[in-house]
């Protein structure tokens, strides 16, 4: 029984190494780039690459065992399947023609070059043998020149990736043959307008177009597909807004773009969760259709369009809604109050990960190009961009730059998980409502440039993670409430082109002040008395407790 065992054994060990090893031809191709690469940094001094990747690539031993290659395991022929060499070259330039000696492998199925400083143009027939490859990633490189048509063929590519290079000239119409399930051309000096065979792929889960000069009509999709995520943004895209992408769609970024005529009304339901149309020129009525369409949404970005008309009350219905920006639009009415029952606004938040669908031919490894993108904020008076990964930690509401009217409604204070609530450059009058003073998230509160009247509420002194705020050109009156916050928001800008603001924080004295503030009056309406004694109040506040009893004393006695 001993030796068969110790036969098989044997077998197991050995025979796989002895006849099993690589290719001679694909060990020869390999270690031709290997010498290409390093030839390179001769070629050129300031070039860097980091070799430990490489170390064992050497003549005679089985290149299947190499780090960054791997063989196909379930064939004895043992052929390179997989070839990893990502950030390779560290900084400086390597020329395109490095990857000549790997087009010879025609075997490979996944092939990564990214992040390698790679310059020049992708010989004209470059991959046309890989036609068995599932996964090609160039992206992070400087390729210029055009896009090979041949890049799209191979029968059963899934990924391609080639966004942050330099590819100009147009998309070849062959991106409608292609099966790809991820498609990413973002941030390169593509131009023209998008094939429309593209509506044809309904395999397509991810498409990234985004900065690049992109024009023309965006084609109709296709309601088969299975888009999950589009990108066009930051491109010269124009006409209509596109809608029907099928019933998965998810992430919807076709900010920066040109697209004009009213909100689509036919778009498909679907679980959309991000919308983003900033700077267009989209007009007509708000799309009152919105939590009907979008029951999921949960980031909802028009700003710079001309949208008219008001706010319908059930905007209340997209519970999940936690950043909405409808700023420089033209949309009047008044502040709806059921805005302060956004559900996703004002109770605790839920980290929600997204799952994307995974359909037929989707792999582990898809996940990681499904980068949802970053979005733009105005954040403490400046433009900023927000990663979706942080996204959960912004609740965000600005309604600045439009027409709005009447008075805030006090419901806006139920929504305690705001942390920038902007309604400056309106036409909005009254009180500011005391319930503000819940709003203890409250990082950023511009009212500035309306018509508020009124003394600043007692509660703010509430907002104890105030650190931008914006209350000039209104009518507000009377005296600075104080706080640990407040106390620190001492630049007159915040308090400018008011009636009659004072308070320690302006260095104004409220001393000299005559008027008082309107709740005050209305609270303390009973005795002259009262009103000295509110005068005196105004003035001690702050103080030290000394200077308080003497003071009393001195009224007492
Ligand atoms: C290095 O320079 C030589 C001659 O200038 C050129 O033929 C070769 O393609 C260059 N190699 C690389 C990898 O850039
Ligand atoms: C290649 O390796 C890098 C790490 O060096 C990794 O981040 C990347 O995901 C790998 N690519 C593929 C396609 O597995
Ligand atoms: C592709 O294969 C053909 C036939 O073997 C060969 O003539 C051609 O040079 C190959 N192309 C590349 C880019 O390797
Ligand atoms: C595509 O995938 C199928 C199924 O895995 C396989 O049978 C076929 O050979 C592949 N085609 C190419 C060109 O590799
Ligand atoms: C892209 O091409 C332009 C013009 O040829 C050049 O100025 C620029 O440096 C290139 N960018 C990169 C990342 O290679
Ligand atoms: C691509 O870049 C190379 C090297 O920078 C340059 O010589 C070539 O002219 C560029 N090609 C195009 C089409 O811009
Ligand atoms: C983009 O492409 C245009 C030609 O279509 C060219 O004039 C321009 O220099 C390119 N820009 C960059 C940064 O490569
Ligand atoms: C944007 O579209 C309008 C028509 O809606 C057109 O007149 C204008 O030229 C376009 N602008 C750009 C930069 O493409
Ligand atoms: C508004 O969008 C237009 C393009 O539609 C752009 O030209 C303009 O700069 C944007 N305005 C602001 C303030 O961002
Ligand atoms: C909003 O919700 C209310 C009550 O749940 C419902 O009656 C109304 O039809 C909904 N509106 C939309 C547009 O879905
Ligand atoms: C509020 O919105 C206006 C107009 O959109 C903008 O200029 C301002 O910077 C915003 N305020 C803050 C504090 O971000
Ligand atoms: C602002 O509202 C007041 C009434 O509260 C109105 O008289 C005034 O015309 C409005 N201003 C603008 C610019 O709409």
């Amino acid at each position: 029984m001993q030796k068969p065992c110790l036969l098989s054994w044997f077998l197991f060990f050995f025979l796989p190494q002895l006849s099993f090893s690589c290719q001679p031809d694909q060990r020869q191709s390999l270690l031709e780039f290997k010498n290409c690469l390093t030839q390179s940094i001769k070629n050129q001094s300031t070039t860097k690459i980091n070799l430990a990747g490489l170390k064992k690539w050497k003549q005679n031993s089985d290149c299947c065992k190499w780090k960054l290659v791997r063989c196909n395991a379930h064939s004895p022929s043992r052929e390179v399947i997989e070839l990893n060499l990502s950030s390779l070259v560290v900084s400086g330039s390597v020329s395109s023609s490095v990857l000549r000696p790997i087009l010879r492998i025609i075997s490979l199925e996944a092939l990564d070059v990214s992040s390698n400083f790679i310059q020049g143009e992708i010989p004209g027939d470059g991959f046309v043998n890989l036609t068995r490859l599932i996964s090609l990633d160039m992206s992070d490189n400087a390729f210029n020149g055009s896009i090979p048509p041949s890049l799209f063929q191979p029968q059963n590519l899934s990924v391609l990736a080639l966004s942050r290079n330099n590819f100009t000239g147009k998309i070849p119409d062959t991106i409608g043959e292609t099966s790809v399930i991820v498609l990413t051309l973002s941030e390169n000096n593509l131009s023209g307008s998008v094939p429309k065979s593209i509506s044809k792929n309904s395999r397509l889960m991810l498409l990234d177009l985004s900065k690049n000069r992109l024009s023309g009509e965006f084609p109709r999709f296709n309601l088969n597909s299975n888009l999950q995520l589009l990108d066009i943004s930051f491109n010269e895209f124009s006409g209509d807004v596109p809608a029907s992408f099928g019933s998965y769609t998810r992430f919807l970024k076709m900010d920066h773009n040109n697209f004009s005529g009213e909100f689509p009304q036919d778009f498909t339901t679907c679980p959309l969760k991000h919308l983003d149309l900033q700077d267009n020129k989209i007009s007509g009525k708000f799309p009152s259709f919105i939590s009907r369409l979008f029951p999921a949404l949960e980031v909802f970005i028009m700003r710079n369009n001309s949208l008219e008309g008001s706010i319908p009350e059930d905007i209340s219905n997209l519970t999940g809604l936690k950043i909405l920006d409808l700023s420089e639009n033209n949309l009047d009415g008044p502040i709806p109050s059921s805005l302060g029952n956004l559900r996703a606004m004002s109770q605790s938040p839920i980290y929600v990960y997204y799952d994307f669908y995974t359909g037929p031919g989707f792999s582990v490894e898809m996940g990681e190009y499904l980068h949802i993108p970053d979005f733009v904020v105005n954040w403490k008076n400046s433009k900023q961009g927000i990663a979706h990964r942080n996204s959960h930690l912004y609740t965000i509401l600005d309604l600045s730059k439009n027409s709005f009217f009447g008075e805030i409604p006090p419901s806006l204070g139920n929504l305690i998980r705001l942390k920038v609530l902007n309604l400056s450059h309106n036409n909005i009058s009254g009180l500011i409502p005391q319930s503000f003073g819940d709003l203890e998230e409250l990082e950023v509160l511009d009212l500035s440039y309306n018509n508020l009247s009124g003394h600043i509420p007692q509660t703010f002194s509430k907002l104890g993670e105030l650190t931008t705020l914006g209350l000039s050109h209104n009518k507000l009156s009377g005296i600075i409430p104080k706080g640990p916050q407040l106390d620190r928001l001492n630049d007159p800008n915040i308090y400018a082109g008011n009636n009659n603001i004072c308070g320690e924080q302006i260095q104004v004295s409220c001393f000299t002040q005559a008027e008082q503030p309107e709740e005050d009056k209305e609270e303390n309406v009973e005795e002259d008395e009262e009103e000295t004694m509110f005068s005196w109040k105004a003035a001690v506040i702050g103080y030290p407790c000394g200077f308080l009893i003497a003071v009393l004393f001195m009224y007492l006695f």
